[in-house]
């Protein structure tokens, strides 16, 4: 059985006082399985990042608690949160935070460095990680000489390189193009799957669900069920089924849509089959 390795209850993030004040995350309840791939979606200021940086330990939760194998971080002294994240986490950022001047290989052996792994064995962890990684001719490159998506590989193995029990990543394919960002995304797919690692992304990329376990949606600083929300046919953007303002049932199936203009489109579009057999528009709610 999967043991669990995340337990996060009731966090909550507010940012700045009075009529300035944004409630960023609101009361979220998570667990978290090892070996599990979490892809958290949600539109624009809906607290992804702030959620993630909570979860990495790079910001303070407002109140709540973040447990994570046994230790609740949110409850930790400053002081001990550097060591705790430098043990605990690999992260992956949307612009891959790498030393430009240092090969591929350099890059990994400094995480490996300050995590007290030196020498040949550092050597040998990065070469078998790049190779992993597919950047085998690339290894002794300038990472500042590298493609977009040979940086998120290097950032990939770097992230992976002490083998973090927990990897981060906020819009880590947001500077690629999305075929090459799902690719990318699964090797870290494999490689996680073989040294047990959690891995949380946060992205609007929906490609990415290929390679998740579970997708999340946070909205207003709050999950919702991801499975609940459908696609307007019309759009394509997901909306929930409790609150879409317009749907049609057709053939014994409710669409549901962003708006009545997206209905009224989607009726005027499509030869309505199911409609000529008998199916009646139910109008809007
Ligand atoms: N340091 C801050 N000070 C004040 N408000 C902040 C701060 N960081 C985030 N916020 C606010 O909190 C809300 C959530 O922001 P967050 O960055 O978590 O969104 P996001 O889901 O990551 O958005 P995006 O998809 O655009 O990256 C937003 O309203 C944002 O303006
Ligand atoms: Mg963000």
């Amino acid at each position: 059985m999967q043991s669990t390795l995340v337990r996060i209850h009731d966090l909550v993030r507010t940012f700045g006082e009075g009529e300035t004040r944004v409630e960023a995350v609101r009361g979220l309840d998570l667990e978290l399985a090892r070996g599990e791939i979490v892809l958290v979606m949600g539109p624009s200021g809906s607290g992804k990042t702030t959620f993630l940086s909570m979860l990495g330990g790079l910001l303070r939760a407002t109140s709540g608690e973040i447990w994570i194998d046994g230790t609740d971080i949110a409850a930790l002294a400053e002081r001990e949160l550097p060591p705790f994240r430098a043990r605990t986490f690999g992260f992956i950022f949307q612009d891959f935070n790498l030393l430009a001047a240092l090969s591929a290989r350099e890059n990994v052996e400094v995480a490996l460095n300050i995590a007290g792994v030196r020498g040949g064995p550092a050597r040998e962890r990065a070469e078998t990680l790049g190779n992993a990684m597919g950047l085998g001719n690339r290894l002794d490159f300038p990472v500042e000489k590298l493609s977009g998506g040979e940086k998120q590989r290097v950032a990939i193995a770097r992230a992976i390189a002490n083998r973090p029990a927990l990897i981060l990543a906020d819009e880590p394919t947001a500077n690629l193009d999305s075929h090459h960002g799902a690719e990318t995304m699964r090797l870290l797919r494999g490689l996680a799957k073989e040294e047990g690692t959690t891995v949380v992304i946060v992205s609007h990329d929906e490609r990415l669900r290929e390679i998740a376990d579970r997708a999340l949606w946070l909205e207003d600083g709050r999950f919702k069920t991801l499975q609940a929300l459908v696609r307007d046919p019309t759009c394509g953007m997901l909306v929930d089924p409790a609150e879409a303002p317009a749907s049609v049932e057709l053939g014994g199936e409710r669409l549901f849509f962003c708006s009545a203009g997206c209905r009224d489109e989607f009726l005027a579009d499509n030869t309505p089959i199911g409609y000529s057999q008998g199916a009646r528009p139910m109008g809007t709610r």
